[in-house]
């Protein structure tokens, strides 16, 4: 059955936590989201210990109010599951079901979702408070959509205690088929002693003197991933046999640093896929961090999806928390919607006077109404309004960058040739040139079908299993473009080497065979034929069949490729053998993608980005100038640009500096 939001246009809203604030609030409240053009707000978040004030007994009656105050002023509630942050009382009742970090320390309550993962008592209580709350609300005219907890593993991806060791043993019965020796044989345990002869000897990866078994910690990863992913299909089932037709969505965080949960295993249990997005203060370029994780979300969902938080200004986790710069609040909310949301929501709607988010941002300051951000929030309003259109529109890439949660788990495990190589950071490596170039991109997991793209582009692959590569490989054989980073192919799904040279599962098809691993250390670099540099890694790369396209004229490798060219079957194989300073890597991909015949969606202006989101009989283009200098950029003939309401004239737009702009190209 197909759930979809039933919210008009692209839906504004934010968190909204009425119960921290006395209800005479509330009016205002609701008379300053109509100001805005609030359209649907998330409730209940946090909840629990109001609702459920003691084990079974729960108190609705806020929550009652609450909505039916939504529903008479015309905003639809995404109502969540409180299940995020259990009550003190449960943990007095259950103090099993904190949880327990590596090192044996077992954590307190007194935050948020301070619970281990498995514990039953901790699944039990969260599936009777999410079967009273579906009860309840399941006709509510209010409720449009189902928040399902909160960015689930956001603090808990991983506990170490006795009750989640004997579920990581039960995963691991299932995936190996009940068979212990299967498990020794994939683990690699002949090595260091660490053979199994009972499962019950099987521990999660806790601390211990020296390197744990890598195939151990990729498995735990899996687990733990899994584990999380139990409890929101358990909460959506219950929600599900309630209210049918009401979609449920959890937030993820599709962003930087959060690797905790492998999203393509979670995106096809959601109805609709809702992400979080924060910015960082020290990225001084976040846009682009931003537009590959909208790329990135738009890949998962298949199609549009929702920001589900963001921020207005600063938020309170980082070392230093800055407030955003003079438009910057609508180029970012506007790029999420370039890269496919359909909704637009900001942690939270009002700034909080106590708690530990006192100093987080929201659409309503602290200061009120006299402010930027709320003037900011109040004109957003009115541009989504503007966008309605757009709403249903898709992507319309023909390159296609390879994402895998195993291979960046594995990737950064202990014990690898470099620690200096990250798996994000290669990524954004690569997306950025084409961010720049106006290049349309999606994320494919390696055994997708390819068939849409000309380009496939797997900057970081470490782990890939046979049919992820022969789906890679077989891609670049029926006449397509590949391009693989160093590093790749190099182990099975096991974590197990591949033998015969380098690297591994790619060598054949990239026509190369690597013999020894150079990796520079910190602030070393090698000369590039052609004039850049190559940071991070290097290799001893003979040519079996491809052509070299630069080689290292400096240090312990000079003379040998570093870079090269492959025809494999109908199409080409590009290596880089290393990593190559920002412009060469730019050129090289800029090379790369012309010869793939892949153009941007747009030539604009450096510092202008362009994205395109295709409907059913026009094409929307966004472009957002986070430059310094006023830009005219050509469009279609019978253009005309959605936030102003007026035809382009001329066949070009002008964004300002700063600005932003949605032109509607007929098709
Ligand atoms: C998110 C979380 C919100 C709020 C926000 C602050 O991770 O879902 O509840 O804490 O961060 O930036």
């Amino acid at each position: 059955m197909k759930r979809s939001l039933s919210v008009p246009g692209i839906a504004y809203g934010g968190d909204y936590n009425p119960e921290q604030w006395p209800e005479d609030v509330w009016a205002e409240d609701m008379r300053l989201m109509r100001e805005a053009g609030v359209t649907m707000v998330s409730v209940g978040i946090f909840s629990w210990a109001l609702m459920e004030p003691s084990e079974g007994v729960y108190d609705f009656s806020r929550m009652d109010r609450i909505l039916g105050l939504l529903h008479d002023n015309g905003i639809a509630a995404d109502l969540a599951t409180p299940t995020a942050a259990p009550p003190a009382w449960f943990f007095t009742a259950h103090p099993e079901a904190l949880p327990v970090d590596g090192d044996g320390r077992t954590l307190s309550y007194g935050s948020r979702q301070t619970f281990c993962p498995s514990s039953p008592a901790y699944r039990t209580a969260a599936l009777r408070i999410t079967r009273a709350l579906a009860e309840r609300y399941a006709d509510h005219p209010a409720v449009v959509m189902w928040h399902v907890h909160n960015e689930y593993g956001c603090h808990n991806a991983a506990c170490y205690c006795d009750t989640s060791a004997a579920a990581f043993r039960n995963w691991l019965k299932g995936k190996y088929g009940n068979d212990l020796d299967a498990l020794n044989h994939a683990w690699g345990t002949t090595f260091w002693s660490q053979w199994y002869y009972d499962w019950d000897e099987i521990l999660p990866p806790r601390a211990t003197g020296a390197v744990p078994n890598p195939t151990h910690q990729l498995d735990w990863r899996r687990f733990c991933s899994d584990e999380l992913l139990s409890l929101y299909t358990a909460e959506r089932d219950v929600l599900r046999e309630a209210a049918p037709a009401t979609p449920a969505t959890t937030n993820f965080m599709v962003m930087h640093n959060f690797d905790a949960l492998d999203y393509w295993r979670w995106a096809p249990e959601l109805d609709l896929v809702s992400n979080d997005h924060y910015l960082r203060s020290t990225d001084p370029e976040s846009e682009i961090d931003l537009a590959l994780s909208g790329d990135l979300v738009r890949s998962l969902a298949g199609g549009p999806w929702l920001l589900m938080e963001h921020s207005t200004g600063a938020v309170n986790w980082q070392p230093v928390n800055r407030a955003k710069n003079p438009g910057e609040l609508r180029r970012n909310a506007l790029a999420h919607v370039a890269r496919g949301a359909d909704g637009i929501a900001y942690f939270q709607w009002r700034a909080a006077k106590a708690g530990a988010e006192q100093w987080h941002s929201a659409m309503l300051p602290h200061t009120g109404t006299d402010s930027r951000i709320w003037r900011d929030v109040v004109r957003l309003g009115a541009d989504l309004r503007a966008l309605a259109e757009v709403r249903g529109s898709t992507g319309t890439a023909e390159v296609a960058i390879v994402w895998d949660w195993d291979a960046r788990w594995a990737l950064e495990l202990p014990s690898q040739p470099s620690e200096e190589v990250r798996y994000a950071d290669l990524v954004r490596s690569w997306y950025e040139p084409l961010w720049r170039a106006g290049v349309a991109v999606d994320f494919v997991r390696p055994d997708q079908d390819l068939s849409p793209y000309r380009l496939v582009l797997a900057p970081t692959l470490y782990l890939v299993d046979e049919a992820g590569a022969a789906n890679l490989t077989g891609f670049a054989a029926r006449g397509g473009t590949l391009a693989v980073g160093f590093h790749s192919g190099m182990v099975d799904e096991n974590c197990h080497v591949r033998l015969g040279g380098y690297p591994g599962a790619f060598r054949e098809a990239l026509g190369v065979r690597t013999d020894e691993l150079f990796p520079l250390l910190p602030g070393e670099s090698a000369g590039l034929s052609g004039g850049g540099t190559a940071v991070l890694w290097s290799e001893r790369l003979r040519l079996s069949g491809a052509e070299p396209i630069a080689s290292y004229t400096t240090g312990p490798l000079t003379g040998v490729p570093a870079v090269t060219r492959h025809t494999h079957g109908e199409g080409t194989a590009w290596y880089l053998a290393t990593c190559p300073d920002p412009d060469t890597l730019a050129a090289l991909l800029d090379r790369i993608r012309t010869e793939a015949g892949v153009q941007p969606v747009r030539a604009t202006p450096e510092r202008v980005e362009a994205a395109l989101r295709r409907g059913p009989d026009a094409d929307y283009l966004f472009l957002i100038n986070h430059g310094d200098e006023d830009a005219q950029v050509p469009v279609a003939t019978g253009a005309t640009e959605l936030l102003t309401g007026r035809p382009a004239e001329g066949g070009t737009v002008t964004v300002a500096r700063g600005d932003v702009a949605v032109v509607r190209e007929p098709r």
